[in-house]
């Protein structure tokens, strides 16, 4: 057999064999019993879904080690960060809670979809008691970043920054990126939604003149991780 019909043959051997094992692979999500619990106690109350919560769980275990609190800023009715305090219950890291709880702030029309008050079928007390038995959580209601002085002076090894709109992205990499512990990692969802153009625009333009590249999940998410 000539040398191009063997290669031929081999390189569709081993394409047929590669996609038989991305059908016949298990979803690594679905066997995680430990996350599966934590799905089932905050699908009800996250707008995030179960690959993106389990990109944020791998992260979370993946800076355990660090030195450096949490904070989420973006929180909604409270599912991530239910995700995120009981991945790191055991860890003796406090994670910081940061939202209006009365929906969104007023929006940059040529730079983001949403309206001011969006989202805004929430509130501190909801979210209080939804979040009653995580006793390693605090929350900072109002506008963010007025409401960050009292952690000004404190590390993080994990941001979860899920606001949809520019100048709430900006203000958080602002305020966080110099507060990062080295190797310590900022996750940024909704990077690649049609719905959120201002996220890519802020997190895009802050970090141009920064070592650190920020890498694009198939998720939609988007990491930075600090050198
Ligand atoms: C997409 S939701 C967060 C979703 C949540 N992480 C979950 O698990 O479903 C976005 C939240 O960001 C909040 N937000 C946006 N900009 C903010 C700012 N500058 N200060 C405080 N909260 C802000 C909104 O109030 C809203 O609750």
């Amino acid at each position: 057999m000539n040398t191009r019909i063997k290669a031929l043959l081999k390189n569709g051997l081993s394409k047929f064999i590669y996609q038989i094992h991305g059908l016949y692979s298990t979803p690594l999500w679905d066997d995680d019993d430990h996350f599966n619990e934590l799905m089932r106690q905050i699908t009800e109350y996250t707008l995030i879904d179960k690959v993106r919560c389990f990109m944020i769980y791998q992260y979370a275990r993946q800076v355990a080690t660090l030195s450096g609190d949490v904070a989420e800023v973006g929180v909604y009715r409270g599912g991530t960060a239910r995700l995120l305090a009981k991945t790191f219950e055991e860890k003796n890291k406090t994670v910081h809670l940061f939202d209006t709880f009365s929906g969104m702030p007023s929006t940059n029309p040529s730079k983001d979809l949403h309206k001011e008050g969006d989202l805004n079928d929430t509130s501190l007390e909801r979210v209080e008691t939804y979040l009653y038995d995580c006793k390693n959580v605090c929350f900072y209601p109002g506008l963010f970043p007025t409401t960050s002085k009292p952690i000004e002076n404190i590390l993080f090894c994990l941001v979860h920054i899920d606001v949809d709109i520019y100048k709430s992205i900006a203000d958080s990499c602002k305020f966080f990126y110099p507060r990062l512990e080295i190797g310590g990692i900022m996750v940024f969802d909704d990077y690649g939604s049609f719905s959120c153009p201002g996220v890519k625009l802020a997190v895009d333009e802050f970090f141009s003149d920064k070592p650190e590249n920020p890498c694009y999940l198939p998720t939609g998410q988007c990491i930075v991780i600090r050198l």
